[in-house]
Parts: structure tokens; C-alpha cells; sequence
């Protein structure tokens, strides 16, 4: 929620501030795009004010301002925004600025104390211009000022309640930028003559591998040449230098119309890149985790949103193979609920971005009661990943749709293998990681028929109620295929367990439904031929997902798409991809921007 940026460099040569910025800030657009600004000081010319550029909605408004207006300097920072405090307007729009206008600042988070800030500040005198929490911490920061930015800064911290990643810039002070952070992301990227600072490393690498992460309550100064990085006494600490190997080349959309159908795409290949980090020679290498595997008795499992999803799967998969009983839990939920923790239990968290401030909690209060935590996440060096004792990376390298696709099934891929670790019927693993091996390839297979999704989606778009069910692991993937849906092309979707459906869901099943039956159960393929035919009575249009093979539901099902034969509790890899495909080109024919959903934003860092 929310992207930060900043760059500075000793003297304007080939790239100026400005336009690092705004290439920063299109990295960073799946933070939120509610607006987007800039700051931008001079150290070559201090005379020159600070200026700043801001505009409602879309990043290309910004850009479009600066075409016109545009702003020169060595020094800068920018923001893109998802609206917490204050509606989406130009006044709401960071950065924000002191009453004198010589103080800016972007933030990413939420200051909780807030109000009570506030009054005080308007007590003194100042005349607040926005509604936002964030402009509170400007007029703070104008408050301590005495010359040195890093000490008001510092100073502001402490009185600071919430959470935050700060960048900030003063004209009086034009060769640095301060950072500072507490429960949100923020790293540094060192360059040769210039530094820049990001919400992540996404912006960064193409200026920069050299990363080094900030911990909570550190504040850095950052200049072109240097970077000084204080804890929360002002005693400078040494924060080691990571290299970041991402390729650039998967956060660029390389022809395709949108990240989300090349990230789509891409899962047969992260699918094996994820298999093959874990498994050599045929054996599982887990061998960090192993003395927590080997005496698991019970498995805890907290996500948000899809990282969810990727639990919910997990639990009928780890029961049924490794006979161990799973409790899984969203982690808003979990971190309130005062939840039991035993020693022998097997604690994962799973988050894409390894920064949900729910998942973040809900693995402290893990820690707290003395587990240790095996984290699930794509993104090197995240907060998630820093704090779990130990960590099992998705290769699915950046995603930058705000709807998840390619890291949740790299998830699955990584809660199959750790199910792999936990099964001691070394038969049934074996079968289990043969079946693992071969799911790239068999994922290529359905990414290879998108266009016949692409058909039926033409065809059905327009309805206003899509739901979907299925048993056991298929209700589970029935679940994140409805969020697809929904997130993306705003469309009524749901998921019912599919033997649910007559306690009350059917009653809403009428001609202008779709029902999606993920049919993945073949002992159950009776109960669901059952349940398609009530809802078929009632009027709906149905698409059954099976296995090649399966002529059950030909007759039966208005529509049936054939996926690869595997283990039914590792199926939903593939039926996802089908209904990963259809919400896409719903989107798309719905005239949306899939990449961009309304009112969502990839990073969830405020609670
Ligand atoms: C947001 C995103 C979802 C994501 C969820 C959890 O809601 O829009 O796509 O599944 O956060 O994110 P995480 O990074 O923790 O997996």
C-alpha cells in the first residue's frame, strides 16, 4: 500500500532526479494509484526551491504534468498512492509538504496517533492543507528542525505511533535524503556517484544490485556518495550490503498486452525453477527445516488473501499424504484469536510479498510463544523473510499484477514439497514427487489452450453472478479461483464447498449464473455429476474442469475443460491456470485493467 522512492546524485549528468522518479514510481504503481508526486531539490544550485509535482490518479497524470511543468534537481523523492487518510484528490496527493514549504515528505503506512497529533500541531498554530495522517509528520519534522534533518527526523520517530516508511527531503539540506521505517519496507540501493531508495528492490535494479535493507526504527542519511544508518539511540550500525539476482527481464512486460497474462504464462517454467531449488538427484533437500519436520505433530499455517488460499490447499494435502492434522488461519484473524501454540508444532506463513502487516503480526506472535517459523515468500530479504528462523523461496521472480497468480502456485509448489518432507511412507512421497516433477511441464499443456478459455470467456463475461465449487482440494482452489474473479473483473463471485450448495446457496442460482465445478475428485465425480445437474435445473450455465480422460461430465456440464491427469490433491496447480485464464479475459472483456484492479493494492502493509 503505497510506494516511496527517492534518488540522488552529486551533479546532474546523463539522468536527472525527475525522470528516475517517475521510472521508480512505475515499478512501484502496483503499491496503489490513487496519485502520485514528486520533490525534487538541487544540490548544484542551492538557491533553487524545492518543487513539487503531484496529480490525482494515474501515474501517466503525473507524467503528463511534468511534460509541462517540469522540475530540475539532483535530489528527490516520490510517492503512488493507495488512499487511507483523505479521499484521492491532488491536496491529498504526497509529497507533503511544512508550512513553509521547505520540508517534504512521502510515507507509506499509517500513523495512528495521528489526530492527536494533529491538535497539537494546530494548538502551535499550524494550518493543516490536507486531510492526510502523513502531513502531520512534515509539520513535526519543521518543528525539531535545527539545521540537521537527521536529528528532527530522529526526533519525529519518537513520537510516532503506527507504521511507516519515510522518505524526506529540505531545501535547506539539499545533498541527502533521511529514510527512515517502522513495520513497512524500505531499502537502499548503492550507486556509483548517485544512491536511490525504493518501497522495494523492484525499482532499483535497474540502477542497482547493491541493496541494503533498513530494520524498524532505523533512520538513514543518504547522499549521493554515502549512507549512514543510525539505530534508534543515533548510534550509527553496519547493515551488510545484499547482491539482489532478480532478472530484470520478468518485470518487463516482453510483449505481452499485461503482466498478468506473461505472469500467467510464465508458471510452467517457475514451477520447475521452484521444484528444482528444493530437489536434487530425486531427494528433497529441506535439510534446515528437517529437525522441525521430523517431529511435527501438528502444522499451523496463517496467510492473507491468496497466500491463504495457498494454506487452505496446504491442509488437504499435508493431511492426506503426511496424516498430520493442519489448522490454518487468515492472519488478521489469527493475531487477535490468542491462538494455541505447542512446541512440536510446525509454524509457516505464506506471503508473496513477505510484507502483509497481518502475516508480519501473526509470525511475531508465532515467535513469541516460542515456535519457530518457516516462512513461504517470493521476495529475498522482505521483512517475512528477515524475521522466520528459516525460509522456502517461490522462484516465481517479480510479479507485478496486483492479482496473484504465478507466486500462488509456487506456493503450492513449495507447500507440496515441504508435504513431500512430512510424509514418512517414503512410497507415497516418491509417487508424490514424481507427480511434483512433471507439473511444469503439464502446466505448459494448459497455458498452451488459453485461447480456448479466451473463447468461452467471450461468451460468458457478462454474467452478473459467477460461482464456483467443487470437494476437498477442489473447494480449496475454488476459493482463490472466485477471488480472481472478483478482484479483477469486479464481477459477484463465490466459492461454496460444492456439498454446501443446498444449505443455502443454491437459492441464489439463476439463468444469469455460471457455475465453475472443479471436478478433480474422481471417488466424488458422483456426488458433483449430482450438484451440476441441480444447478443446470435452476437455470445456470456450467463448466466442469476434469481430467483428460474423463468422459463423466460430458453430458452433463454445459461446458468441460480438460486438464492433465496428476494426484487429485496436487490438481489444482493446473485447474487454477483455467480460471486464472478465464478472470483474466473477463477483465479484459469487460474493458478493466487487469493489472490494476480498483481499490486493491498488491502490498497489503497497513493492518
Ligand atoms: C493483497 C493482494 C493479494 C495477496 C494478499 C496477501 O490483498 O492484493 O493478491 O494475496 O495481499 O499478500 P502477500 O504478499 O502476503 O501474499
Amino acid at each position: 500500500m503505497c510506494g516511496i522512492v527517492g534518488f540522488i546524485e552529486k551533479e546532474k549528468k546523463d539522468i536527472n532526479a525527475q525522470d528516475v522518479l517517475i521510472n521508480c514510481l512505475k515499478k512501484l504503481e502496483y503499491r496503489g494509484y490513487d496519485s502520485a508526486g514528486i520533490a525534487v531539490v538541487d544540490c548544484e544550485n542551492k538557491e533553487r526551491k524545492l518543487e513539487i509535482r503531484k496529480a490525482k490518479g494515474r501515474l501517466s497524470n503525473l507524467e503528463e504534468l511534468i511534460k509541462t511543468s517540469p522540475v530540475e534537481g539532483t535530489t528527490g523523492i516520490g510517492h503512488t498512492r493507495w488512499a487511507t487518510h483523505g479521499e484521492p484528490s491532488d491536496i491529498n496527493s504526497h509529497p507533503h509538504t511544512d508550512v513553509s514549504g521547505y520540508i517534504a515528505v512521502v510515507h507509506n503506512g499509517i500513523i495512528e496517533n495521528h489526530n492527536k497529533l494533529r491538535k497539537w500541531l494546530e494548538e502551535h498554530g499550524v494550518v493543516f492543507k490536507s486531510e492526510t495522517d502523513t502531513e502531520c509528520i512534515a509539520h513535526l519534522i519543521d518543528f525539531h528542525y535545527n539545521g540537521d534533518l537527521v536529528t528532527a527526523v530522529s526526533e519525529v520517530m519518537k513520537r510516532l505511533e503506527g507504521s511507516y516508511a519515510l522518505a524526506v527531503v529540505c531545501q535547506q539540506e539539499p545533498d541527502l535524503i533521511v529514510v527512515a521505517k517502522k513495520d513497512c519496507p524500505l531499502v537502499i540501493g548503492l550507486g556509483e556517484g548517485f544512491n536511490l531508495i525504493a518501497s522495494d528492490v523492484t525499482p532499483i535494479l535497474e540502477y542497482s544490485r547493491e541493496v541494503q535493507y533498513l530494520d524498524d526504527n532505523q533512520v538513514a542519511k543518504v547522499t549521493a556518495t554515502d549512507v549512514t544508518i543510525f539505530n534508534k539511540d543515533g548510534v550509527i550500525v553496519e547493515v551488510p550490503v545484499s547482491h539482489v539476482d532478480w532478472d530484470m527481464q520478468s518485470a518487463q512486460k516482453n510483449g505481452y498486452e499485461h503482466f498478468m497474462l506473461k505472469e500467467i504464462c510464465e508458471q510452467p517454467f517457475v514451477l520447475d525453477q521452484t521444484y528444482k531449488a528444493r530437489v536434487y538427484a530425486g531427494k528433497i533437500d529441506l535439510q534446515e527445516i528437517n529437525s522441525i519436520v521430523e517431529k511435527a505433530t501438528h502444522v499451523v499455517i496463517v496467510g492473507c488473501g491468496t497466500a491463504y488460499h495457498a494454506a487452505f490447499v496446504a491442509k488437504y494435502s499435508i493431511e492426506h499424504f503426511a496424516r498430520i492434522p493442519v489448522d490454518i488461519d487468515v492472519a488478521s484473524e489469527f493475531r487477535y484469536r490468542d491462538p494455541i501454540i505447542n512446541e512440536n508444532d510446525l509454524c509457516i506463513v505464506i506471503s508473496q510479498s513477505g510484507e502483509t502487516a497481518d502475516t508480519l503480526q501473526a509470525m511475531r506472535i508465532l515467535k513469541q510463544k516460542g515456535a519457530k517459523v518457516i516462512a513461504i515468500t517470493n521476495v529475498v530479504g522482505s521483512t517475512v523473510a528477515r524475521e522466520a528462523d528459516f525460509v522456502m523461496y517461490t522462484q516465481a521472480g517479480p510479479e507485478i499484477a496486483v492479482a496473484s497468480t504465478k507466486a500462488f502456485t509456487t506456493q503450492l509448489m513449495c507447500v507440496y514439497l515441504l508435504t513431500c518432507a512430512l510424509t514418512k511412507d517414503l512410497e507415497v512421497r516418491e509417487k508424490l514427487m514424481s507427480e511434483l516433477e512433471e507439473m511444469g511441464a503439464k502446466a505448459q499443456l494448459v497455458v498452451d489452450r488459453q485461447a480456448e478459455i479466451q473463447k468461452f470467456a467471450s461468451r460468458q463475461f457478462n454474467k452478473t453472478k459467477v460461482f464456483y465449487f467443487g470437494r476437498l482440494s477442489d473447494y480449496a482452489i475454488s476459493l482463490e479461483s472466485a477471488l480472481k474473479l472478483k478482484e479483477i473483473s469486479y464481477t459477484h463471485s463465490e466459492a461454496f464447498a460444492a456439498g454446501e450448495l443446498k444449505h443455502g446457496p443454491i437459492a441464489l442460482i439463476d439463468d444469469k449464473t455460471l457455475v465453475v465445478a472443479t471436478c478433480c475428485q474422481p471417488f466424488l465425480y458422483d456426488k458433483m455429476d449430482s450438484n451440476i445437474k441441480e444447478v443446470k435445473a435452476r437455470g445456470a450455465k456450467t463448466l466442469a474442469i476434469t481430467f483428460e480422460g474423463n468422459h463423466a461430465f460430458d453430458d452433463v456440464s454445459d461446458e468441460v475443460f480438460l486438464i492433465p491427469k496428476t494426484d487429485p490433491y496436487i490438481a489444482p496447480i493446473l485447474s487454477v491456470i483455467v480460471t486464472q485464464l478465464y478472470a483474466y479475459y473477463c477483465s479484459v472483456n469487460r474493458g478493466n485493467d487487469p493489472d490494476h484492479p480498483r481499490n486493491l493494492a498488491k502490498s497489503v502493509t497497513v493492518e
